[in-house]
Parts: structure tokens; C-alpha cells; sequence
């Protein structure tokens, strides 16, 4: 191979490159994840979306003339209609040709279902498609197809995983969308390595973009996460592609959330909900409440008005408080920090005087939620403290807020619509930080039925709260 005679390593899971093998990565601090980088000179070359001759190495080229940018148009009536409303509005509106979309998730999750069922409606819509699937085989897929309902749709399949079949066979049948499930089951012959390695990956990516970008297809990518719920492989993929979206839910649970991490085509502000049927994915278009468990609340639990992109959802914090039979007491969460859970502890513990060193603490979001909004931290301190006490308290209340370390609880963003969403649901009191109740009530917006309570501190919030 022509390696001009130096090797060079590089990182699974960040891209970290080295001269020489370590056994601990500088980087993302991973053990284990460095290995030989195998990708040939010419292939390694960076692969922008101009679709260039990738393997012109050395030959001398012509300047690029430039384009004013008021002489470019732009065309958005290009986007296909995926199907699936959810999975549009993640997109932006829809695929858009002659782009690459990596969708990731966890095994089991749904990604070969939701992608899927968007291939059988755009077929069923006389959009030519292609499905490359590296992990099922034809009678899988069919199987699932007419499960989904789509047992006689026209739908192309090739099963194959050397890459340069696969854009053989891209070019030869020039689909509108294009499937590739998944990027770590396909292999190049240019590279020595085998495949799901990060030489293999990232050639992989490489050949299927350029292919895209030069066929106008609108591609898709699954791509496998790791337990920590990175996308396996280099983070350089998340880097050549034009949107990462990231398929989220816990599996014994059935809703799913599509997120957008990064989109060159669109917002990343927005979220998808899906529900795992027997029939597949059902959208979910009006999501705010149905992670909320059924029936009346009970002790330790506080919901909380998180925003999920430009929506808001109502997250049900439940926790339980035991007393501890361990010399280091248990700290449990699901779907909340572990760090943050802990720092919500101590500042309970210290600010509120809530005894709290002796017990296991466990915290879960209802649903299978995963909450990221600092906002949080209120509704999990509440749920902690009601817990505590085993009282019915945050029975048909709200709160948000964030809480630093000094007790403070800090202003929110996008009150307005935590508020107004708790209201609809039918919450008749609200905890919110003080400078977001001045708001409020500046801005008029205080829902009929219910009252807005601004609160100080930590302490002054559990104390609301037991009353
Ligand atoms: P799958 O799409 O294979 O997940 P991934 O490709 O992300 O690994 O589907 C995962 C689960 O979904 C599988 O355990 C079965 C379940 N499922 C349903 O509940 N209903 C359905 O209609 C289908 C097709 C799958
Ligand atoms: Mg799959």
C-alpha cells in the first residue's frame, strides 16, 4: 500500500490521530479505541461535497471560477416528502436531493422500521428507491415490509456490503432515495482493514457521498451508537455528512424521539415523536403529554415543562427515598445526570437542610425520557424532597427552574410556553423561578385556573411544596 513508508493511528470513537499506537486516547480519555489507520494516501485526502475527482493526487488543476452569491439560486421545492410528518420536520421539510443524512441510534430502537416505512410511502408516491441492506436479509425485509403493510410495494433491494458494488449499483439504477442500513456492515476493497473500522467508515462514507453528490440521490445512512450513545465510528463522519439525526426511546417503552444534531438543510431545533406499534412507527403530532403516566400522581413525583426544540413536553420526575444499608449511599438515575442528580443532592442537603446523606436515592423519568434541559433541576429536587417525606405533595403541580449551587433557582427560557402547556394539561399550580413570574405576569399570560408561584431558593421552593 502506498503509505510513504509512515504509519499513522487514529482513534475509533474521536478521530484522534497519532504517530504511534497508545492504549489510551488523549482525547475522548477512551481505553482501547486506538488503532492502525489503514486508509491508502490518495483515499484520505479530504472528501468536501463539491464531488471533485477524489483520486487526483498531484495532477495540477484550474483555478475555480467564482459565483456571486446573488447569482446563486437555491430551490427548496426539491425536498422529497418522506411519508412520515415527524421525520419531515427533523429534516427541515423533508430529504433533500443530493444529500447524505446519517441516522443513528441504538440496536432495537427502530431506525430499519421508520426507514422503512419512508421508503415504502415514497415508493407507494412513485419516488424510485433503493434499499442496501448490509444486515437483513431479503426475506427480513420482506417479512417487515408486510408487517408495516407494504408486502407488495415495488420497493428495490440489494443486499450487499462491498461499497463498490453498491455505488455500482447506485449509478446503474439512479434512485431519487437511497437506504444504506448500516454504514458499519459495508467494506471497501481499498483498505485492508475490516470493516466497522474507522479507515473502513470513513471510505465507506466517502465513496456513498460522492456517489450521492454527484447522482442527486437523496442518501441515508445508519449508523450503529455505542453503549454512551456515540455514534460508533469517527466523529469525522458526523463531519462529511450534511445532517446527523439521532433516534432516541427506551426500548421496553414505546415512544421514540428523532432529534436533529446537526442539519445543514434545516433547523436542529426540532424533534420528531414517534409510537412503536404493532404496525410499526405512528407519529405522535401532539406530544406534549404522553409521557406522563395515567392516573393520579403520587408522592415524589413533579412534573416539569421541558422544551424539546421549538416544543415543549410535560416530563414526569419521579423519585424514591430509602433509607441506605451501604457505608456510600445509592445514587440512581434514569433519564436525569448522574452529576447532575448529585449536585441536586448535595444542594438539598446544604441549602434545604434535607437530611438526605443516609439514603438511596433513585430518580426516574417517566417514559423513558431523557431530560437535558437544565430546567429540570427543580421538578427532580421536589420529586427528591417529596420522596423524603413520603407526602402527597406535587400532587397537580409543576415546577421548573434551575438550580445553581448556591440554592438560587435561576430564570428559565420560553416561560410562556412551559406555562401555558402545564395549563393545557390542566396543572393548577406552577413553581417557577421569581424572575420568570415577574414575567409572566408582565406579559399577562397567566392561564385561567392556575396560580403562578415564584420562588426564591431551594428552600423556599421545598417549602411551598410540603405545605
Ligand atoms: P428495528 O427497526 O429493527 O431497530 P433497529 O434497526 O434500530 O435496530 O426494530 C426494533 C424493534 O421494533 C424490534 O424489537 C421489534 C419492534 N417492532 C415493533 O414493535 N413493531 C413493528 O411493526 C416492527 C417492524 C418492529
Ligand atoms: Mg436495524
Amino acid at each position: 500500500m502506498p503509505r510513504g513508508g509512515k504509519r499513522s493511528f487514529v482513534c475509533r470513537e474521536c478521530g484522534y490521530q497519532s504517530p504511534g499506537w497508545l492504549g489510551h486516547c488523549p482525547q475522548c480519555e477512551q481505553w482501547g479505541t486506538i488503532e492502525e489507520d489503514l486508509t491508502p494516501v490518495a483515499a484520505a485526502r479530504p472528501t468536501g461535497g463539491k464531488g471533485n475527482d477524489r483520486h487526483g493526487a498531484g495532477v495540477a488543476v484550474a483555478a475555480p471560477v467564482p459565483v456571486s452569491l446573488s447569482e446563486v439560486t437555491f430551490d427548496t421545492g426539491d425536498r422529497i416528502d418522506t411519508g412520515l410528518g415527524e421525520f419531515n420536520r427533523v429534516l427541515g421539510g423533508g430529504l433533500v436531493l443530493g444529500s447524505v443524512v446519517l441516522v443513528g441510534g441504538e440496536p432495537g430502537v427502530g431506525k430499519s422500521t421508520l426507514l422503512l416505512q419512508a421508503l415504502l410511502s415514497m415508493e407507494g408516491r412513485g419516488v424510485s428507491t433503493l434499499l442496501v441492506s448490509g444486515e437483513e436479509s431479503a426475506s427480513q425485509v420482506k417479512l417487515r415490509s408486510v408487517r408495516l403493510g407494504g408486502g407488495s410495494s415495488g420497493l428495490r433491494l440489494v443486499t450487499e456490503t462491498q461499497t463498490e458494488a453498491v455505488v455500482a449499483a447506485l449509478e446503474q439504477l439512479q434512485p431519487t432515495a437511497c437506504v444504506v442500513d448500516s454504514v458499519q456492515t459495508l467494506w471497501s476493497s481499498a483498505i485492508g482493514s475490516t470493516p466497522g473500522s474507522v479507515a473502513q467508515i470513513r471510505e465507506v462514507t466517502a465513496q456513498l457521498l460522492h456517489t450521492a453528490k454527484t447522482n442527486g440521490i437523496a442518501l441515508i445512512l445508519v449508523g450503529h451508537v455505542t453503549k454512551d450513545g456515540e455514534l460508533a465510528g469517527p466523529r469525522v463522519l458526523e463531519h462529511m455528512v450534511d445532517a446527523v439525526l439521532s433516534f432516541e426511546g427506551d426500548r421496553a417503552q414505546p415512544f421514540r424521539i428523532l432529534r436533529a444534531v446537526k442539519n445543514r438543510f434545516g433547523s436542529t431545533n426540532e424533534v420528531g415523536v414517534f409510537q412503536m406499534a404493532e404496525q410499526g412507527l405512528i407519529e405522535v403530532p401532539d406530544p406534549a403529554s404522553v409521557f406522563l403516566e395515567e392516573g393520579d400522581m403520587r408522592s415524589g413525583s413533579v412534573v416539569v415543562p421541558v422544551l424539546e426544540g421549538s416544543r415543549c413536553l410535560l416530563a414526569e420526575v419521579q423519585a424514591l427515598v430509602a433509607p441506605t444499608n451501604f457505608a456510600m449511599p445509592q445514587r440512581v438515575a434514569r433519564g436525569v445526570d448522574r452529576n447532575r442528580l448529585s449536585m441536586i443532592t448535595a444542594v438539598l442537603s446544604r441549602r434545604a437542610r434535607l437530611p438526605l446523606s443516609n439514603c438511596d436515592i433513585f430518580v426516574n423519568i417517566a417514559g423513558g425520557l431523557i431530560l437535558e434541559d437544565p430546567a429540570a433541576d427543580l421538578a427532580v429536587a421536589l420529586a427528591i424532597a417529596s420522596a423524603f417525606r413520603d407526602g402527597d405533595a406535587g400532587r397537580g403541580m409543576a415546577a421548573f427552574g434551575e438550580i445553581s449551587l448556591t440554592g438560587k433557582v435561576r430564570y428559565a427560557l420560553q416561560s410562556d410556553k412551559r406555562i401555558q402547556e402545564a395549563a393545557r394539561r390542566g396543572f393548577e399550580r406552577i413553581l417557577v423561578p421569581g424572575r420568570n413570574a415577574e414575567e409572566a405576569a408582565k406579559a399577562g399570560v397567566t392561564p385561567s385556573g392556575m396560580k403562578i408561584e415564584a420562588v426564591i431558593d431551594i428552600a423556599d421552593a421545598v417549602r411551598r411544596n410540603s405545605g
